[in-house]
């Protein structure tokens, strides 16, 4: 298992030099245009107070760069500038730059270490958790990658100071999808809701670590995705149709909290959860600040046909039963299709 640090104002260089103690002393660290003015003189100069020589690669901000001519950009930078097999990357930023970065170090000389600092929200809670790494395609999202483990993933939660509303909402609702997986800490994130929306450090940094623990529970009994790992695509099934279908312009959480209210819709519809069970959710999801959106059925069963979780062309969700237990079910497109006539 790789070591994870969570905290505020974390001496980052102090953490590394340990860590990457076998290796040589010089890192490749990519950023993107908006973190680097804010993180990466810091970060930067922390590896070197311990000795770590940083060269480091600027890319610019946004999805529609994680793809292969980043990813060869990366590699022609790395060669120019000596990174070797036993160098390491570091990835600073969200999850766009860490998922790049990740099938960078995966693929670069047959694979070197690498270590991710995530900035955003979402990063911290999901993206850089987990081993996922990759990049997309003209013929969709995250079609290509490896499986690759970092060597650490520290979490300053101090970089969140910087972070817009809508991109901490954006992580949120990944921590709400964890509270329904796991009763406990459903009660705890209730407890501190409101804190957490007004981004307390403190109590933000308790949330975060309870969510990084409860992926990696899940991840770590079933690392490549052949049946465990699915309960953490609770609220995708919907969720990344109505992405997909607003052409990227809803943002990944608030589909993810639509596709939770309306799959927990459809699991009472089927009777899979009991009323009560609904309104707690649909009740919870919109303290956490969120309306389910208003999306095109029709649209929308086609993104579902063609989603990767599509097996034998039967839809698979993930069904809130209980708070705290969900079941991955298929089902058939003429039940899906029945409910979706009720809207
Ligand atoms: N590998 C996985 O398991 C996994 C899981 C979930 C999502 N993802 C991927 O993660 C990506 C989304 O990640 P994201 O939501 O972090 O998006 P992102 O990386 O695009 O970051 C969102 C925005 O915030 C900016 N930003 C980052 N840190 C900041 C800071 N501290 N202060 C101010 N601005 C900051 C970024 O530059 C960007 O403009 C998608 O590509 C998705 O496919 C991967």
């Amino acid at each position: 298992m790789y070591k994870i640090a969570i905290g505020k104002n974390l001496d980052i260089g102090n953490i590394v030099a340990p860590i990457a103690a076998n290796l040589t002393k010089r890192c490749f660290l990519v950023t993107n245009s908006k973190v680097a003015p804010l993180y990466l003189k810091k970060v930067a100069g922390s590896l070197k107070k311990r000795g770590i020589s940083v060269v480091s690669e600027i890319l610019p901000d946004g999805e529609k760069y994680k793809n292969l001519n980043f990813v060869k950009r990366l590699y022609g930078s790395a060669v120019r500038n000596s990174i070797t097999r036993k160098c390491f990357a570091v990835a600073l930023g969200g999850g766009v730059i860490g998922d790049l970065t990740g099938f960078f170090a995966a693929t670069f000389m047959r694979g070197i270490e690498f270590v991710q600092i995530p900035t955003t929200l979402l990063a911290m809670v999901d993206a850089s958790i987990g081993g996922k790494t990759g990049v997309d395609i003209p013929e969709g999202k995250n079609l290509v990658g490896a499986f690759k483990n970092p060597l650490a993933v520290i979490e300053d939660v101090s970089f969140l100071k910087t972070l817009p509303p809508r991109e901490m909402k954006n992580g949120l609702a990944e921590i709400v999808k964890y509270a329904f997986l796991d009763r406990k800490f459903f009660g705890i994130l209730a407890s501190k809701l409101d804190r957490v929306k007004r981004g307390d450090e403190g109590d933000l940094t308790g949330i975060i670590l309870r969510s990084v623990q409860i992926k990696t529970e899940v991840v770590r009994k079933d690392f490549r995705e052949a049946g465990l790992r699915r309960i953490l695509n609770l609220g995708h099934t919907i969720g990344h149709a109505i992405e997909a279908a607003s052409g990227y312009r809803i943002r990944h959480g608030e589909a993810v909290a639509s596709g939770i209210v309306y799959e927990t819709d459809f699991g009472n519809f089927l009777g899979i959860c009991s009323d009560s069970v609904r309104k707690t959710v649909i009740e919870f999801v919109r303290e956490a600040g969120f309306r389910p959106v208003e999306p095109d059925w029709g649209k929308i069963a086609g993104f579902i046909k063609t989603d990767k979780k599509v097996i034998d062309r039967k839809p698979v969700f993930v069904f809130i039963e209980r708070i705290g237990t969900v079941k991955i079910r298929e089902v058939f497109w003429r039940d899906f299709e029945k409910w979706v006539k009720k809207h």
